[in-house]
């Protein structure tokens, strides 16, 4: 926890001194480029100008060379040790993650873009490979693209009417045997999620070294729409995903080809059953029957089909935690939304306990008061919880800061942030709220994987 708060002190220090006597020297963790920038692109001694999204490049610590194009790469000053190719399943053991019996700690980010944005092989190993240098053990990725129609992108289901064919190809699943390579690799293992509550998303799409955000409101992208508009025609319900007996019939068909592919994949960590599970998706449209027992009852059914084919591997829903406290003031915990929290970790089929960040919420103090109270269930329960998603952009490290202060403090299982970024071969990974190597929030993150393995007695590599 102390040391946290120095890094942060020492960073801000760092910057007030050199601000004092930087004309057009930009101080470390300045600003150096950006498209509406004008300012100096020349960083204080020691530190280079990294892109951090086309609108923000910043002086990062480390030294770097500049490319023919103005895009700046940094050889910053972390060090990235190789970590050993990962063997064995990691189990449960009360509240801690286990691998061979000695604690294993889950910490990392999510990246969703890493199996589909077309990457080859050498991108998908930079991106792990950064994700890995934080001292990072977990991924946490995205086992799904149902398409109507193929549009260039890796895609693993593809539906013609009301009729889903799994891709086994190269744009396939052959592609997302890549990414489990590359993650083990570079020593982590994955969290796959297999389907989506939504579906409309504003996705980063990247031609020719130009980058820019084009909504593509790509209804197919998402997932649980997709199986409900085309199977039991469009409009139709949301909720029906968890109890149309035709529609979890599908649904189970692609988990069970997608899951028994992986069954002996040590680089898997656990399936997850959908990206943020709620009665209501990205639309209205809603039956009115959907409460929280629908969502269980099916977390259930899903969970125990899970371990029917695969007894390896852990399985959690991968649901942003609310919980059912009627009348209670906050939004997200008033249990109308169809996740009950605690009502789900009962469920002996699934392994451990998912919680995001909260859009209906500002940051602090919330947030703490959020984490401790999922640090709670986790000890009522005695299994795991944690920290899956997260992501703001503002004031980034102080509010991580003071969560990660709190996730170690409560003794939270661990923690995931909202979510990896790289400079890969045609640049930036991702246009939005990434944290790329050598940003202040990847300092940091660096310092927190390395406490919270040392909390756990998980040998830092
Ligand atoms: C699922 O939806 C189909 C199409 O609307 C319907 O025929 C069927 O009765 C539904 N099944 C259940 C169990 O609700
Ligand atoms: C979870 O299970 C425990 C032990 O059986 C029980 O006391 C508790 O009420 C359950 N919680 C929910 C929300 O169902």
């Amino acid at each position: 926890m102390k040391q946290l708060s120095r890094l942060r002190l020492l960073a801000s220090i760092l910057t007030c001194i050199t601000v004092a006597f930087a004309q057009t020297t930009v101080p470390v963790f300045g600003q150096c480029g950006g498209q509406v920038y004008t300012g100096s692109t020349t960083c204080a001694a020691g530190s280079v100008c990294v892109v951090q999204n086309p609108f923000y490049s910043q002086c990062v610590p480390g030294s770097g060379t500049v490319s023919a194009t103005g895009t700046k790469t940094a050889t910053t000053t972390t060090v990235s040790t190789p970590t050993a190719t990962p063997s064995g399943f990691v189990k449960t053991s009360g509240i801690h993650f286990t691998l061979a019996g000695k604690p294993f700690s889950v910490v990392g980010a999510n990246s969703y873009w890493v199996g589909l944005m077309n990457y080859g092989v050498a991108d998908m190993n930079t991106a792990f490979a950064d994700i890995a240098a934080t001292g990072a053990t977990v991924v946490r990725t995205w086992g799904f693209n149902e398409v109507t129609q193929p549009d260039g992108v890796a895609f693993y289901q593809s539906w013609s009417g009301s009729t889903p064919t799994v891709n086994l190809g190269a744009t396939g699943l052959e592609n997302f045997d890549n990414v489990v390579a590359a993650a083990k690799a570079n020593g982590l293992r994955l969290i796959v999620t297999l389907t989506n509550n939504w579906y409309s998303i504003f996705e980063s799409i990247q031609q020719a070294g130009t980058y820019f955000i084009l909504n593509l409101q790509r209804s197919d992208y998402g997932g649980m729409d997709v199986y409900v508009n085309q199977l039991l025609g469009n409009g139709s319900p949301h909720d029906f995903f968890y109890t149309n007996a035709t529609v979890i019939a599908a649904y189970k068909n692609y988990v069970h080809t997608f899951v028994s592919r992986y069954v002996n994949e040590p680089g898997i960590l656990a399936w997850e059953l959908a990206n943020e599970p709620r009665c209501q998706g990205s639309t209205s449209a809603t039956s009115g029957t959907c409460t929280n027992p629908t969502i269980t009852n099916w977390a259930a059914e899903l969970s125990a089909y899970i371990k029917s084919i695969d007894s390896n591997h852990l399985v959690a829903i991968g649901d942003e935690g609310f919980f059912n406290d009627p009348g209670n003031p906050i939004f997200v915990y008033q249990g109308s939304l169809g996740i009950d929290f605690d009502a789900n970790l009962n469920i002996s089929t699934l392994d451990f306990g998912t919680f995001h960040d909260s859009w209906d919420e500002p940051a602090n103090p919330f947030g703490t008061t959020w984490i401790s109270d999922h640090a709670a269930s986790m000890l009522a329960t005695n299994k795991p919880v944690i920290m899956e998603e997260f992501g703001i952009t503002n004031d980034e490290v102080d509010v991580y800061g003071s969560w990660y202060d709190e996730i170690l403090s409560a003794d939270l299982t661990g923690d995931l942030i909202w979510q990896a970024g790289s400079i890969l071969s045609n640049g930036p990974s991702d246009p939005g709220g990434a944290v790329y190597p050598g940003s202040a929030v990847y300092v940091l993150d660096t310092q927190h994987a390395a406490a919270l393995r040392a909390r756990d007695g998980d040998p830092v590599a």
